[in-house]
Parts: structure tokens; sequence; C-alpha cells
């Protein structure tokens, strides 16, 4: 009964008018629209639109068998399909839009979704590494161009952007989040949103975006993807679901459910999650697309006994549109006719859908985003590599520099390159590019070849991989062939400094990709031993998609550069940071194990009740064989110049609830370069009536600073970052005192306390 109820509210809020400004008058517009059209729909047609077909290459998981061309082709005429997703290409989408529109009944178009995941064909980083430029502008304007490109190629809508927070680097998928923290995930989330959509959804150079995995996803035990998840209601409320409830208040249009588990339902048939917070509690107007075949999934977890089960519950769930199921347009139209599945519920998905396709201007003119001369002029243009190289520069950490090896000296130098991945064009564009042509990143070695003043040697040492590397495939890392550690150490020998680049393949990283070790793969860590041995000066630069646990290489090699997998520029972009030309500023997002039996690590961890050594015995909360922090911090990342911090100053020390809190701290560039900072602010509450984090990102400024300068950054604290949700989701700001930190990293700071009354 309350489900109905809320369902019903639901429905009814959809359709209710409010105040009278423009986008409310194209809404009702919209909404009277969608009204006459879903009139004149037959029950067939209705679940049609909430079909969602895959195009005819690029599978993305396994497909069932019911989903041949011809059947796909016969559904399109019949108006039973109401989006695909993976089809690209002016020519393609003109193409299957044209059937939709030309040949079916009603002539609606399909709305056309692909996974733009970090960039189109022209990529920028992985998101993981974007986030690390702690840059929401560049974020945005990264999602504005690989909306231009996409938008340009006849595409729609993006699944995307990750919101998953996680806290587990085994997990492949981390490659595409913004990492562990909320706080940072949530304006990441937001950036994106507003990258993608832009201010106006009907423009052809915007698209939708579509918020995922709702939810909990990122928590797969044991890190391995598609996992059962077990989380407590208060990380669902304070960590999972922020980013994605800030997403919705950023406007994105879409939604997509996710594969795993919550409290013993699957996410795709889950009221709670579907009905109850996102369209009810949120008052979320857009749609839910399931994740791909989530529906059929729920019969392996073992929710529902058949796929007319699984689509009964799916529906009921609230889940609008059917990825590659083949369910909602097998057994929906039955269930409705047996009375097991009211017509309301398709009514509004149908509603939800239409409306967002009204909004992309789909209806207007359903080839907007079919332009050949577009698709020329924007895809690959000279801007848009500009803007990748940039993100990529931006999103590079320096993890350490001991002795300032770099930056590199520009003339009369030696340098060894060293590592298979040196000169690889295929492993920086990453994981999740579908869309982009194979080698086509510039390697690092191209990259340091544009500086012509030192000699440059490069020695592959061995083989990354010995199978194929796909999307699709498995990797394979049992390489043996020592054969060319010889000539690396020879030229290691000879070099006045060795740049190493080592890591994880591209594909390493991504969907299906968990690991259960955090190293790196191969004969890399006996080749970085081998080379350190005839020449210690070593820059290691790092490619991969996730935090690595590297204790003898943080312990060992003087200067380490975390490159990530960082698209189409990567390579000049390393080469532009190692010689100077860029001075690094990017923060790690995510904690970098000391090995992976530390994993999951993460810096807002709480508390235990014996945090420290009191007694000097076993008893308190610790590893017996390695120190318990991290190898390196979350929001750990340094610059070729140095910054003095000031300690955090606050206007007085006791605040009534509901007054701002500001913080100010000083900020001296003292080093020999300029350079930005991205300057932290976190918190604790001291005492709650449920136990909060040691520590809290609430606040960040990314900082240009010239040599010498000093600039005062100010923070002001609101009850929106000084309470928490308890355990039933209700969210409260609680008097008593906090703590508040500001400083360089979250293992770095000073701090500073005020009671808040
Ligand atoms: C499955 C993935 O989980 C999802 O993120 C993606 O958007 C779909 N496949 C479509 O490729």
């Amino acid at each position: 009964m309350k489900q109905t109820l809320l369902i019903l509210a639901v429905l009814a809020g959809t359709t209710v008018g409010r105040a009278q400004n423009k986008k409310t008058m194209d809404k009702n517009t919209i909404g009277q629209k969608v009204e006459n059209l879903l009139s004149k729909m037959t029950l067939e047609e209705k679940v049609g639109q909430m079909n969602q077909y895959n195009g005819f290459w690029d599978v993305t998981g396994p497909s069932p068998k019911e989903g041949n061309a011809a059947l796909k082709y016969e559904h399109l005429r019949k108006g039973w399909v109401g989006s695909m997703l993976t089809v690209r290409g002016v020519k393609e989408v003109k193409a299957v839009q044209k059937i939709a529109v030309e040949e079916s009944r009603l002539g609606i178009p399909l709305i056309i979704g692909f996974d733009v995941i970090h960039g189109y064909k022209t990529l920028s980083p992985i998101p993981l590494a974007e986030a690390a430029s702690w840059d929401m502008e560049a974020i945005q304007n990264s999602a504005k161009v690989a909306a231009s490109e996409a938008a340009a190629s006849g595409i729609n809508w993006t699944f995307g952007p990750n919101v998953d927070i996680s806290r587990d680097a085994r997990w492949g998928r981390v490659m595409e989040g913004a990492g562990e923290d909320p706080f940072l995930g949530s304006k990441v989330a937001e950036a994106r949103v507003k990258g993608f959509q832009g201010n106006d959804l009907a423009s052809p150079l915007t698209i939708a975006a579509c918020a995922k995995h709702f939810a909990a996803y990122g928590f797969a035990e044991a890190g391995r993807d598609y996992n059962t998840v077990d989380i407590s209601n208060a990380t669902l409320y304070n960590t999972v679901l922020p980013p994605f409830k800030t997403a919705k208040e950023a406007g994105v249009r879409t939604f997509m459910n996710s594969f795993n588990i919550l409290n013993g339902v699957p996410a795709t048939g889950s009221s709670f999650l579907q009905r109850e917070i996102l369209k009810g509690k949120w008052g979320f107007d857009g749609f839910i697309i399931t994740d791909w075949a989530s529906i059929r999934e729920m019969v392996a977890h073992g929710f529902a006994k058949d796929g007319a089960e699984a689509a009964e519950k799916a529906v009921e769930a609230g889940a609008d549109m059917d990825m590659e199921s083949h369910l909602y347009i097998a057994e929906l139209v039955k269930l409705v006719k047996e009375g097991k599945v009211s017509e309301k519920l398709i009514d509004d998905a149908v509603r939800r859908i239409l409306r967002v396709k009204h909004e992309l201007g789909l209806f207007d003119n359903p080839y907007k985003y079919c332009d050949e001369k577009r698709e020329k002029e924007i895809i690959g243009s000279k801007a848009n590599n500009d803007a990748v190289l940039d993100m990529a520069k931006k999103s590079i950490v320096l993890l350490k520099n001991e002795g300032n090896l770099l930056p590199l000296k520009k003339n009369g130098q030696k340098i060894a390159l060293i590592g298979a991945l040196a000169a690889d064009k295929n492993s920086p564009l990453g994981s999740w590019r579908i869309a982009s042509d194979d080698n086509t990143a510039v390697s690092v070695l191209e990259g340091m070849q544009q500086y012509k003043g030192n000699t440059l040697v490069y020695e592959k040492g061995a083989d990354l991989t010995t199978g194929k590397t796909t999307f699709l495939d498995e990797l394979v890392f049992n390489t043996t062939d020592r054969s060319g550690f010889e000539a690396a150490k020879s030229a290691a020998k000879n070099a006045d400094v060795v740049v190493m680049v080592l890591g994880e393949h591209g594909f390493q990283s991504g969907e299906g990709r968990s690991r259960t070790n955090l190293d790196l793969p191969g004969l890399q860590q006996e080749l970085l031993e081998e080379v350190y041995k005839v020449n210690p000066n070593i820059v290691l630069v790092l490619n991969n998609g996730r935090p690595l646990a590297l204790p003898w290489a943080a312990e060992n090699i003087p200067a380490i550069v975390e490159a990530w997998h960082l698209g189409t520029q990567a390579g000049n972009a390393v080469a532009q940071v190692l010689y100077g030309d860029y001075n690094p500023s990017g923060k790690l997002p995510m904690s970098f194990p000391r090995n992976v039996g530390q994993v999951p690590i993460y810096y807002n961890q709480h508390s235990t009740g014996r945090p420290v050594n009191s007694d000097n015995n076993v008893f308190w909360s610790h590893y017996m064989d390695v120190e318990k922090t991290p190898l390196f911090a979350f929001g750990h990342g340094l610059s070729y110049t140095t910054f003095k911090y000031g300690e955090p100053k606050l206007g007085k020390k006791v605040y009534a609830k509901g007054e701002p809190v500001k913080i100010a701290v000083n900020v001296t560039n003292t080093g020999n370069y300029d350079g930005k900072e991205v300057v932290q602010l976190y918190i604790r509450d001291i005492a709650a009536s449920l136990s909060r984090p040691v520590k809290e990102l609430k606040g960040f400024e990314l900082v240009s600073l010239k040599k010498g300068e000093t600039k005062t950054v100010t923070f002001t604290l609101t009850d929106k970052e000084l309470g928490f949700y308890n355990n039933e989701g209700e969210y409260l700001v609680e008097p008593g005192i906090f703590k508040v930190f500001t400083g360089t990293s979250s293992d770095n700071v000073q701090e500073a306390e005020f009671e808040l009354k």
C-alpha cells in the first residue's frame, strides 16, 4: 500500500506545473506533447520505448541469444525499440534513426546511447586521472569536449559519469570514477554532468548524461567485479549516495542502475533505491536505464524465478528502460494483460523517456545530431587535442622527487628511456574507448623526442603482455623473455638519468578487470631492480588505472610520476612535465596501499577503540608486518616548487547552528618555480550520535602562486558540510566540538577547533 501511494505521488509530481518561468513553460509544453503522443500509443509501442538494443558490433557485455540483427530491424520497424546503444557515426546512426522515424507507425525517434567515458575519439585521461587534477573547470571542459565529439557522431546520450565511490583498488572500475571520497566525488559528478549536458540539452553540441551505477556497485566484495555488496546504512547514505544526489541536483537526465545486490535485493529490482530514494525523496523526473542485461541477471541472483518475474520486479521497482535483457519487450505486454503489472507504471516510464527525447530536440529534428560536416570538423580537431593535452597535464601527480631529480635538464644530458609502455601508442588510451582508433596515442617516447637538446636512447627491456590486448580479452602477463634486459641495463649505465615507464596496460583496468595483486605485472619489477643496480638515478613514470602497491619503488626510486592512462596526448603531457614545461599539481583521489592486504584502505576511516599503541603491547589496531598508513595518502601530490602553510585561522571559538564558519589559511610559494597547489580542508566531528570519520574532506581550492607569493585561502563551512546522515537517511547537524584541518594532503595538515552550539 505504502509503495502504491509512493508511486502515485511520484507520478503526480511529474505532471504538476510550477512557477511560470521559461523553463517551466517549456516543460509544460513538453508535458502536453508527451501526453498527446502517449494517448496515441498502443501498449506494444509503449513497451517498445522501454526497450534498448545494442548496435550490431562493439559488444560490451554477454549478449542474449535472441539479439540477432534481423530481429532488431524488425522491431525497429514496428516501433518496438526506444533506444540503441553503441551505434555510432553519422551514417550508421542515420540509418537506424531513419527506420524508427520513417518506417514505424508513430515515427518516434530513437535516443542513441554510448559509453563516452573519457572522451570519444580524442581521448582525455581516464576519469580517475582527471579527478586527480582537482580542477573542476578543466573536468567540466573535458566532458564538454567529449560531448561535442560524441554528438557530432550522432550520439545523444552518454552512460556517464560513473559516480561510484570505491575504496578497493582491486576493483578494475576504479579507473572510471573519481576515487574514494564522496565530497570530491560529488564535485566531479557535478562538473561532468554540466560538461556533458551544457545549458541547453537541445544543442547539437551537448548530450544527456547518466549517473551510474545506482547504487553501491563500487563496494563489490573483495574487489571482484559484479560481486555481492554488503554495506551499512551509514556507508550507503554518507559515502555512496552523495555523488548521485549531487548529480541529480546538477540536472542529470538519466540514471543507470547496477549489477550488484544491496541487502539481498539486486539494484535493478530495488524499489527502495529507484522509487523510494531516487524518484521519491529526490524527485528525479528523468528515466532510469538498467545496466547491461541486469534484469535477466536477477534470475542468476536468485531473485526472480524466470525472465517474466524479473521483468515484473524490475518495472515495479522503477527501472524504466531495459538495456539488452530483451525481457521488457518479451514479457511486459503479457504481464499488463494478465493484470500483474499496472499500465500506469508503463505510462510513467514512457513519459520519462519521451520527455528526455523532447529535451534533446529529437522530436523537432531526429537528424539534428547527424551532420556529416560537423562530424568532420569537430572530431579529432586541433582544439580538442589541445583540450585533452591540457587535461592530461593537469591529471599528473608527482609522488616523489628526491634531490629534485625532476625537472630534467633540457640540454647536454644522456637519457635512457626504458619499458615497453614507453613506446606504446595503444595502452595510454586506457580502457573504455570504443570509438577511438587503436595506436593513436602519443607515446612517451614520441613526447620526449620533441626535446632535442638531450641524447635519448630507448630500450624496451621486456614485453609487458604476451596475449591479445583488446577490450574483450583477458590479458596475459606470463612473459619470461628477459633477452632485452642487458640492452636496457647498458643504456641505463651510459645515461645521466633513466626514465622508466612501467605499470598496467590500458586494458588491465576497467570492467571485468579485477586483480588480487597491485604490483607491476610481468617482469617489470625485476627489470626495475636490475636497472637500478647499474644506475639508481631513475625517474619512474607510472601508467595505471588504479592505485598500485609499490613499496620497493617508493623506498628506492628517487622520482616517481603518476601518469595514469592519459589519453590521446599522453606522451606530450608526460614529456612536458618531465622537462618542467608544466609544473605538476595533481593530488591523489585514492589512497595507495603499501600492499594489497591493506585494501580497502581510505583516509576517511572511523577510529577504532584502540587507535594508538598506548600501552606498548600488541593490543591495538595495527598490522604486525606493515604500518597501517598508506604508502601515498589521499590528497598527496608534490610540485616542482614548495609551499608553506600557515595555521588555520577561525573567526571565533563558538558558532551558533546555522551560522557560517569561516576558516582562513595562508599559503606561500617558497620554492623556485611558479606553481599551483590544491589547498585542502578536512573536518572531524569529535563526538556525535554516530561515530564520524577521523577526517572528512569538506573543501578544497586550486590556487596559483607565483614564486614568493602568499595567498589567503578562505573556506566556509555551513550545515551542508557539518552534518551527516543517520541510519534512517535523515540529515543531522549536531552541536559539539569540531576539529578543522588544513593542508597539502590528508596526512599533512595543521589543525584548529571550534564549537557548534
Ligand atoms: C555495462 C557497464 O556496467 C555499464 O557501465 C555500461 O554503460 C554498459 N555495460 C554499456 O556498455
